[in-house]
């Protein structure tokens, strides 16, 4: 099941997505994380951000929309203690998720993560929609996807990947303009925006009234823009995310061009997902015939 995620082996390709698993702890209450492929950790910003008012969570029929607003305690309460803490009980590769509400923000807090953690990898959020003024506007643009590139590439020295939004015409365009800002790698796809309304409080669900959808009705969309992208950046991995939660459908994701895949909502519908991923992949690659799972990577 291992994997090569540019120069990072992974034992295997599934990593809880950011924001769906806090920092390791509470999801360490029910499987053993070194049982997974990597680690994704919350979105991080330079201040603690509180998140946004509740509601902030809507179910749909095929996954939920989620408005958290990038709730978490600032870098460098995650530097002193969230990672700390996240090493005591996992040994594996953490994939550091950072935002920004500046261009200067994310150069920041990427520095810092750089400097004082042992991640293997800086992913950088150009895709919240769930915040004013920030996140997804620097990932709609290829050119302010690019200016962030350069701007973190210029003070890290760990791989950085670009987690890249579907809420755009045209995802190749921001792809290429990352690659070719020297990005590492990519991650996608980030959640697509959408809406629900109380039709008895004539409201909307969300009290950020729109939200990002994801879970297995994005699945479709995330597989095809994976396929576009990888074809797009040849040489350049992706690591795959979007409706993901079945051993068969990371095997999906990574014909399309994933080398490791990333399980979000599902981990808040069943918190043992990712294991269960795990412990079934073998037997799907035996039905397949699959010997080792690196070599289906783009075959569609
Ligand atoms: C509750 C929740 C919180 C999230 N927080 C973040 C975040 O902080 N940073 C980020 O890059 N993506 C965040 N995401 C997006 C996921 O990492 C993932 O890209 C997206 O949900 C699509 O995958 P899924 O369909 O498996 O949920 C969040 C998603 C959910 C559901």
């Amino acid at each position: 099941m291992k994997v090569k995620l540019g120069h990072i082996e992974l034992q295997n390709p599934v990593i809880p997505a950011s924001g769906t698993c806090g920092f390791g702890r509470e999801m360490s209450e029910w499987l053993d994380l070194n049982g997974l492929g990597a680690i994704a950790t919350k979105g991080t910003t330079r201040e603690a951000r509180y998140g946004n008012a509740l509601p902030r969570i809507a179910e749909c029929p095929a996954g939920l929309i989620n408005a958290i607003g990038l709730q978490n305690p600032g870098v460098e309460e995650v530097i002193r203690h969230e990672m700390p803490e996240l090493r005591k009980i996992y040994r594996g590769p953490v994939i550091a998720n950072v935002s920004g509400f500046s261009i200067e923000e994310y150069a920041y807090v990427c520095e810092r993560m750089d400097k004082e953690t042992d991640a293997a990898i800086i992913e950088v959020n150009i895709s919240c929609p769930n915040v004013h003024n920030g996140g997804m506007a620097f990932g709609t643009s290829a050119e302010a996807a690019a200016e962030v590139t350069r701007a973190v590439k210029a003070v890290t020295t760990k791989p950085v990947y670009m987690k890249l939004s579907p809420n755009v015409t045209d995802i190749t365009a921001i792809a290429r303009a990352c690659v070719n800002a020297g990005a590492d790698g990519l991650c996608l796809i980030n959640t697509m925006l959408g809406m629900r309304i109380d039709i008895r409080r004539r409201q909307p669900v969300i009290a950020n009234r729109y939200g990002g959808y994801s879970g297995p009705g994005v699945f479709p969309v995330a597989l095809r823009m994976v396929n576009q992208v990888s074809k797009a950046c040849p040489g350049t991995p992706v690591i795959g995310c979007g409706g993901v939660s079945s051993a068969e459908e990371v095997i999906e994701m990574m014909m399309a061009g994933a080398t490791a895949v990333e399980i979000g909502a599902a981990n808040l519908k069943n918190p043992m997902v990712c294991q269960e991923i795990i412990t079934r992949l073998p037997e799907v690659m035996n039905e397949l015939k699959i010997a080792h799972l690196q070599d289906i990577i783009g075959i569609v």
